[in-house]
């Protein structure tokens, strides 16, 4: 295994602040539920990832001061967000309705089996939240909490079902190696990947960190077809190494038995000109998400290279295209309702709007 260096810092977010801590938390468990799967509106045309945000009542699907796993950067609620409007909005595609969320299902059908998140701390974020979600279904399952993998990976394993729901933690996915020049970001080579590939069912994201720089950027040097470079356009690196990422599920990733899955490009809202406020610089005051299905500023660019990306491939991968939804929620992210105070635009609250990834991706496994 190549260097883990690169993890020490994976989750430095707004700022310098390194998460840091589990927060515990408890209270009663309540688990509603209301939307029905409405199966005359199925139909193979039906693209779940368009619609719009519509308020219900009985919405959030969890009460998350009974989670037991909420760090403290995502846990709104706990650090004293007033307002509660942000927990009420449910996902309404256009053509069609999404399936109830069953936790109790999930861990049925993926019983004795393991489901892997794989990327930046968007990773966590999202991890969290299924979490959440599954002790909701199963509030008396017994959990246990591991770090294997001299810590890149973290396991929690709802042992009634033996159902591990584990995160590896990687910025890249493409490797990062300590070398006598310094770390070298290496966009043809997926080592990590030997770890991931037996895993049933496998999500990843990478996006956050590609265009960091200075004391963020994780790397000293980056190194694509055998050259060593000090730098490279950003945006052709991303391509690069999800095409390396690609290319390495289609040869080494036995799609008949691992359900791949790449989530989309998760947005961050630090510039109010995206929808139509300009001067705004922050998300502090956003209560409420942006009205109507389509977002002023369209999709980022990087939107298209993972969509150009995941369409030449040879393998089965579902796209969970959750950046459209999630640019609509400028009322979703922490702010300043954290354990640490900063200004948080980038994560989302737990719970929150992951939840509703986590619809999505319980939707995809189904299907
Ligand atoms: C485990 O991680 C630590 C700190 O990142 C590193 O120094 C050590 O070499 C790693 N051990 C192995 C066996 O990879
Ligand atoms: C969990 O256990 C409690 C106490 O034994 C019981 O009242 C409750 O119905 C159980 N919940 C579920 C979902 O099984
Ligand atoms: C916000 O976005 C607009 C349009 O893309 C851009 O012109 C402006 O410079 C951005 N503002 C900041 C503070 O980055
Ligand atoms: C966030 O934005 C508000 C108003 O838009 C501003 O007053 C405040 O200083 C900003 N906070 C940070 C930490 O950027
Ligand atoms: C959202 O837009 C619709 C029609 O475009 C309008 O009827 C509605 O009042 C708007 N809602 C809010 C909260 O602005």
């Amino acid at each position: 295994m190549g260097s883990r260096s690169r993890r020490s810092c994976s989750f430095l977010v707004a700022g310098f602040v390194i998460f840091s801590c589990i927060c515990l938390a408890n209270g009663s468990d309540f688990h509603r539920q209301k939307s029905r799967v409405d199966s005359r509106k199925q139909h193979s045309s039906c693209n779940v990832y368009q619609g719009r945000w519509v308020y219900d009542e009985s919405y959030p699907l969890y009460d998350s001061s009974a989670c037991p796993f909420i760090r403290k950067e995502f846990d709104c609620h706990k650090y004293g967000r007033p307002d509660h409007l942000y927990l009420k909005y449910r996902w309404q595609p256009s053509n069609c309705q999404l399936p109830r969320f069953d936790g109790q299902d999930l861990l049925n059908r993926f019983k004795g089996k393991k489901i892997m998140f794989v990327g930046d701390s968007v990773s966590l974020n999202h991890w969290q939240s299924l979490i959440c979600m599954l002790h909701a279904a199963a509030p008396n399952s017994s959990i246990i909490r591991q770090e294997l993998n001299n810590n890149s990976i973290s396991a929690v394993t709802f042992q009634d079902y033996e159902v591990s729901v584990m995160l590896f933690h990687s910025l890249y996915l493409v490797d990062v190696d300590d070398e006598s020049i310094g770390r070298v970001l290496k966009l043809n080579s997926i080592r990590d990947g030997n770890l991931w590939k037996d895993i049933d069912v496998l999500v990843f994201n990478t996006w956050l960190w590609w265009y960091r720089r200075g004391l963020k950027q994780q790397w000293d040097y980056v190194e694509v077809d055998g050259k060593i470079l000090k730098d490279i356009d950003r945006m052709a690196a991303f391509r690069t190494a999800l095409t390396t990422w690609a290319k390495w599920v289609d040869s080494d990733v036995d799609t008949r038995r691992s359900k791949v899955i790449f989530q989309g490009i998760s947005p961050s809202h630090y510039n109010g000109t995206d929808w139509n406020e300009p001067g705004v610089r922050n998300c502090s005051r956003e209560m409420m998400p942006f009205n109507g299905s389509v977002y002023p500023t369209g999709l980022p660019q990087a939107a298209y290279v993972v969509k150009e990306v995941i369409g030449s491939m040879k393998k089965p991968v579902h796209l969970l295209d959750i950046t459209s939804l999630s640019q609509l929620r400028k009322d979703a992210h922490p702010s300043s309702y954290n354990g640490f105070k900063g200004m948080d635009c980038t994560h989302w609250c737990v719970a929150g709007l992951p939840d509703t990834w986590n619809q999505l991706l319980y939707a995809a496994l189904i299907s």
